[in-house]
C-alpha cells in the first residue's frame, strides 16, 4: 500500500515540496505584521491604559480583525500537515533520517497542541466576535484576556522553534 503510494507520489515530489514550502511560508508569517504592528502596540497601550474606553474599543476591534487575519494560518497548517506525509512516503524517506525525525517531534510535541488551542480561541468557542454577539461582555472580557496571555506564553516558544524546524528542514544537520 506504501509502496503503491509512493510510485504514484514520486514523479511529483518537487511539486509537492513546492506546495509544501508555500504552506509553510504562510503559515510562519501570514500573521506577523498584525502581531508586531497592530496587536501588541494596542494591547501595550491597554496594559498603560486599562480603563481607556477608546483604547478598548481599539483592543476589541484589532483583536476581533486578528481572529479573521488568523485564517490564512490555519488553512496553510493542515496543508503543511497534509503535505509533509505526502513528501515522507514520496521521497522514501524513514526515521534514520534525525533531522526530519526531530522535526516531525517538534511539531507533534510543541505545535500540534498550540494550534489546536488557537483554532479554539480564533476561530471556535473563543471567537471575540461571536461572543460580543451574543451580549456576554463578561465571557468577551474573559476570551480577550485569555487571547492576550496564550500570546504572552505561546509567542516565544512558536519564533524559536519555527525557525528550528526550518532549519533542520533545510540544512539537514544530523
Ligand atoms: C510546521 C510544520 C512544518 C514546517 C515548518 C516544515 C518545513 C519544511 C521546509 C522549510 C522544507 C524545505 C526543505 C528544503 O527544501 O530544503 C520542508 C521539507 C520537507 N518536509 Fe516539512 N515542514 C513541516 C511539517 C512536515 C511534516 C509534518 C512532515 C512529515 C511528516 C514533513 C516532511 C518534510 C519532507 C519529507 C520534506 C522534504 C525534504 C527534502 O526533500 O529536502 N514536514 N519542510
Amino acid at each position: 500500500m506504501i509502496g503503491l503510494l509512493q510510485d504514484l507520489l514520486a514523479p511529483f515530489y518537487l511539486q509537492l515540496k513546492f506546495i509544501h514550502l508555500l504552506a509553510v511560508m504562510v503559515w510562519v508569517w501570514s500573521t506577523s505584521v498584525a502581531y508586531a504592528y497592530y496587536l501588541v502596540p494596542v494591547f501595550k497601550a491597554w496594559r498603560r491604559n486599562p480603563g481607556d474606553e477608546g483604547v478598548i474599543e481599539l483592543r476589541n476591534w484589532v483583536m476581533e480583525r486578528f481572529d479573521h487575519g488568523a485564517s490564512y494560518e490555519h488553512i496553510a497548517f493542515p496543508i503543511v500537515l497534509l503535505t509533509g506525509p505526502l513528501l515522507y512516503i514520496a521521497g522514501g524517506w524513514s526515521t534514520s533520517a534525525a533531522w526530519l525525525t526531530l522535526k516531525i517531534l517538534i511539531i507533534v510535541g510543541v505545535f500540534l497542541p498550540i494550534e489546536i488551542c488557537d483554532y479554539y480561541i480564533s476561530h471556535l468557542g473563543g471567537n471575540k466576535r461571536r461572543i460580543r454577539e451574543t451580549g456576554d461582555m463578561v465571557r468577551y472580557e474573559q476570551a480577550i484576556h485569555r487571547h492576550w496571555w496564550f500570546f504572552l506564553v505561546t509567542s516565544g516558544p512558536v519564533m524559536v522553534f519555527a525557525m528550528a524546524v526550518i532549519y533542520l528542514a533545510v540544512t539537514k544537520p544530523i
